[in-house]
């Protein structure tokens, strides 16, 4: 096969910034992507309705005159949001979801939720009108290792918080490892991941082996290769649960080459390539569609795209560009570790 042409996707997380960012960054997503939900995490975050308005009103202003792009806005969880401001953002479509962020636990999650009880008021209220939670799902206590965040997270905060409120629906974002497929597959409703092209790419080795390489480091950090494995089994399986959620997280490189260095991967502009080059390889192209234009929308009760993108394979590597220049500066492209075939060769608007 030479061409594939599916629906046209979403991005179920994304990170856009603001500013010059923003504007060099979001003609990216938009030529490939109908929707994306955004992340909330600026500096300051988007807690409020209000500040989701003002916020989508900046992105509108960034896009590409034509395109058809529709940012699907995030409230950034504090242990001060107000029940009442969520919930009627959400009635009139403003806001789609709810971020909740462990204070610390990656960029800009300083303000976000230290007790999780100060912020039942408001997920009892989303479970009661059925707005998804997204979670960043890693601890911060200083004793748990990095590379085991996630399961712990699992452990002591999600399991309890789905015991306590089952009704809530929640999307674990950026799965890592093993232990969160194994999570999610077994609850049969309510629950569903995001997975991330990088996360089916790289594993930990690509961050250390050789030299250290910002550029592959993200949170949650990339663990050993059984964990891909596991991820890259449950991207390609159909499985409804789980769908594509980029976490395309641009940060200046002078900001990632550094003694201390940012945490995320800018992957937007060859995302759906690497995908299909995954897929492929593990002879499940006919599932791609499912995974980043079918299962996204099914778990947040969206229609579906009725645009579409078209792909070619050619016998030559693609290059992708190095870089996406900003007035503030470069910020490089997530380089995939082996070969990519294909290329986007259209789309609807
Ligand atoms: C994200 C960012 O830079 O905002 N970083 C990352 O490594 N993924 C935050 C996040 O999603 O954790
Ligand atoms: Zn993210």
């Amino acid at each position: 096969m030479t061409t594939l042409t599916i629906r046209k996707p979403d991005d179920w997380h994304l990170h856009l910034r603001d500013g010059a960012v923003l504007q060099a960054v979001l003609p990216h997503t938009a030529a490939h992507f109908a929707r994306a939900i955004v992340m909330p995490n600026l500096v300051p975050p988007v807690v409020t309705v209000a500040d989701a308005l003002a916020y989508r009103g900046r992105i509108a202003a960034a896009l590409p005159a034509g395109s058809g792009f529709t940012p699907l806005m995030t409230l950034y969880l504090t242990e001060a949001t107000d029940p009442a401001d969520v919930a009627a953002g959400f009635a009139d479509g403003t806001v789609t979801a709810v971020k909740l962020y462990p204070a610390g636990a990656t960029t800009n999650s300083d303000s976000g939720v230290r007790d999780i009880d100060r912020a039942m008021p408001v997920l009892e209220r989303m479970a009661q009108i059925g707005m998804p939670l997204l979670v960043h799902g890693e601890v911060v206590d200083p004793a748990v290792d990095i590379f085991d965040r996630e399961a712990v997270f699992i452990e002591r905060v999600l399991a309890p918080l789905r015991d306590r409120l089952p009704e809530l629906r929640i999307v674990m974002e950026h799965v890592t490892t093993a232990d969160g497929v194994a999570y999610v597959r077994s609850q049969e409703t309510g629950l569903a991941a995001t997975l991330t092209p990088h996360h089916l790419m790289i594993n930990r080795n690509a961050i250390l082996a050789g030299g250290i390489r910002p550029h592959y480091y993200c949170l949650p950090v990339a663990k050993r290769e059984t964990h891909r494995l596991a991820l890259r089994d449950a991207a390609t399986s159909g499985d409804r649960r789980f769908f594509l959620g980029t976490d395309s997280a641009p940060h200046l490189d002078r900001l990632k080459e550094t003694a201390c260095g940012c945490a995320g991967i800018f992957n937007a502009p060859n995302t759906l390539a690497c995908l299909a080059q995954v897929f492929e390889d593990d002879g499940a192209l006919d599932r791609l569609e499912a995974f980043v234009a079918e299962n996204g929308p099914a778990f947040y009760r969206l229609p579906r795209n009725e645009g579409h993108v078209r792909l070619q394979r050619s016998e030559a590597p693609v290059d992708f560009p190095v870089a996406v220049d900003t007035a503030d500066g470069p910020v490089t492209v997530f380089q995939p570790p082996a070969p990519v075939h294909w290329r986007v060769v259209a789309a609807s608007a």
